[in-house]
């Protein structure tokens, strides 16, 4: 029976992630991935392949709406396949370079289903049914997410499709609805969008992107509509009928009334997903998921002794930079080292044009709280680099306690302001106040300066607006 230190069972960013930390602390460690492929959904059909297509979809779209604005007069045709093409060769060589990574840092991957079979012990059964005991001192689960279902509206990846469904369609539909405004609705709705599909979005709640900042998620949906893209807020889908040609779609009110119905090419099913921890013999060591699938941790360790779960699997933010800084956290604490994750300052960003993107608290959830903070904003309109790009669309906000000054919260929609949000992170780490920014000196021109600004704007020094 192979002995190690760790196994872990799941090969996305968390088992990856975690896999690499626990090779170069010199641990003994294997990856079981039932997947033929490294990376999870990530790299496979999550961060990476939308992101190809976003990056594509809007490098099109800017072709045809902004360029003869900057004096380039050209006709862009779009070539779906290559489009589809450039995508599956970048995702395959980011998941060949998790193979090399496993292999430098002595990381063996175990091809095949694995289940935890009791105390220290996960079985794997390949593809051809071949079944091998591994025996290890730690297991750490890393399996991930899946997409959630809606009764009445079943995903046959033809006409119905899930997220995964929506990054291979070969034909740019001419009508797309997409259920739930959440991050990949609106990030793979915006893809389509661009490419030419109408794109009509039903949302159960009356606002989109819950979670984001009210006043931000407003601006964004305000833009989102500018491009063409539809809404139906507080509306519920009761069922969805799908042939050769397309679907039709039952839509009611959340607040009551007559249902209608809506029709189109392809419909998107995008309302959150869920931990994934089928055939995983949970049983076997004791662990209980909770009522809605999640792995309950303690700083990642499981209710078993020598288990843990990380990423997706467990509770938090779906997001793989979470997902990367549990595993490291809890590969430093398993290796007896001192593992950290500081939960309040984990970014998120919607790779939309414009971006969004955040940190740390919503003016609500500190309003909910009864902290008394002050603010500053920043548009981008007044910043020269954006005037100049022709880009001044959205704002920085910067929240700030009101009697220490610490930045509690930090919200953008602009361009490209989810290379931009990394600063506050380091900012919220150090605890710095909205001074401390303020009086960082930033280059000029950079959109980066809208950042400070927006800081200076907390003591009501803005000097540029
Ligand atoms: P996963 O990546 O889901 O990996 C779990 C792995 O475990 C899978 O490879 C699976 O095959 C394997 N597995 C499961 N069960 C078993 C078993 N019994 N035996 C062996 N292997 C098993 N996050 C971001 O931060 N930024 C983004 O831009 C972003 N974009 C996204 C876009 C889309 C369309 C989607 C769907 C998700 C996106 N996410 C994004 C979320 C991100 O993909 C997840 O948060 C991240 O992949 C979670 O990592 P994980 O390792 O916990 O799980
Ligand atoms: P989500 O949780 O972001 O959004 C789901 C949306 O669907 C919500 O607005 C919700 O109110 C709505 N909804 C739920 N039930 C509904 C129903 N019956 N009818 C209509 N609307 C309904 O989930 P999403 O977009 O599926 O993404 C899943 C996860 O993947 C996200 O939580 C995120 O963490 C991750 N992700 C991250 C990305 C990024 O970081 N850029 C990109 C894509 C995904």
């Amino acid at each position: 029976m192979a002995q190690y230190d760790v196994v872990i069972i799941g090969g996305g960013p968390a088992g990856y992630n975690a896999a690499i930390r626990a090779g170069q602390l010199g641990l003994r460690v294997a990856v079981v991935e039932l997947s033929q492929t490294l990376g999870g959904t990530c790299l496979n059909v999550g961060c990476m392949p939308s992101k190809a297509l976003l990056h594509a979809s809007e490098m099109y779209d800017a072709a045809k709406t902004e360029f003869a604005t900057l004096g380039i007069d050209v006709s862009p045709k779009l070539n779906l396949p290559q489009m589809m093409k450039q995508k599956a060769e970048s995702v395959g060589a980011l998941t060949k370079g998790i193979e090399f990574l496993f292999k430098k840092n002595k990381v063996d991957w175990v091809k095949g289903a694995g289940k935890l079979a009791g105390p220290g012990k996960v079985e794997v059964t390949a593809a051809d049914g071949a079944v091998q005991t591994l025996e290890a001192a730690n297991v750490v689960i890393a399996t991930g997410s899946e997409p959630a279902g809606l009764p009445g509206v079943t995903v046959d990846q033809k006409r119905i499709v899930d997220s995964t469904g929506a990054l291979s369609l070969s034909e740019v539909p001419k009508s797309l609805i997409v259920i739930g405004a959440g991050i990949i609705g609106l990030e793979l709705g915006s893809v389509w969008r661009r490419l030419g599909a109408e794109v009509t979005v039903v949302e159960f709640l009356d606002r989109i992107t819950p979670g984001m900042d009210a006043e931000t998620a407003k601006a964004f949906q305000r833009s989102l509509t500018k491009q063409g893209m539809i809404f139906k807020l507080g509306s519920k889908v009761t069922g969805a009928t799908a042939d050769k040609k397309g679907v039709s779609l039952t839509v009611e009110p959340v607040a009551g009334g007559a249902a209608e119905t809506l029709k189109a090419d392809y419909v998107l099913l995008a309302i959150g997903r869920r931990p994934f921890t089928d055939n995983l013999g949970l049983d076997s060591v004791g662990i209980t998921p909770d009522k809605r699938g999640f792995i309950d941790t303690d700083h990642w360790r499981t209710s078993a002794p020598g288990v843990w779960a990380i990423g997706d699997v467990t509770h938090g933010p779906m997001l793989a930079h979470k997902a990367e800084e549990e595993a490291v956290a809890c590969i430093e604490t398993i290796a007896g080292k001192a593992g950290h994750v500081s939960y309040g300052i984990i970014p998120s960003v919607v790779y939309t044009s414009p971006e969004v993107a955040w940190v740390g608290r919503t003016e609500e959830e500190l309003k909910e709280q009864g902290v008394a903070y002050k603010s500053g904003k920043f548009p981008f309109s007044a910043n020269s680099r954006a005037k100049i790009n022709h880009e001044t669309e959205g704002f920085v906000k910067v929240l700030a306690d009101a009697t220490t000054d610490e930045v509690l919260g930090v919200h953008m929609i602009g361009p490209q302001v989810g290379e931009m949000i990394g600063e506050y992170c380091v900012a919220m780490e150090f605890k710095a106040a909205s001074e401390d920014v303020a009086r960082t000196c930033h280059p000029h021109p950079t959109r980066s300066e809208a950042l400070r600004q927006a800081a200076m704007g907390v003591e009501g020094w803005t000097m540029q607006a």
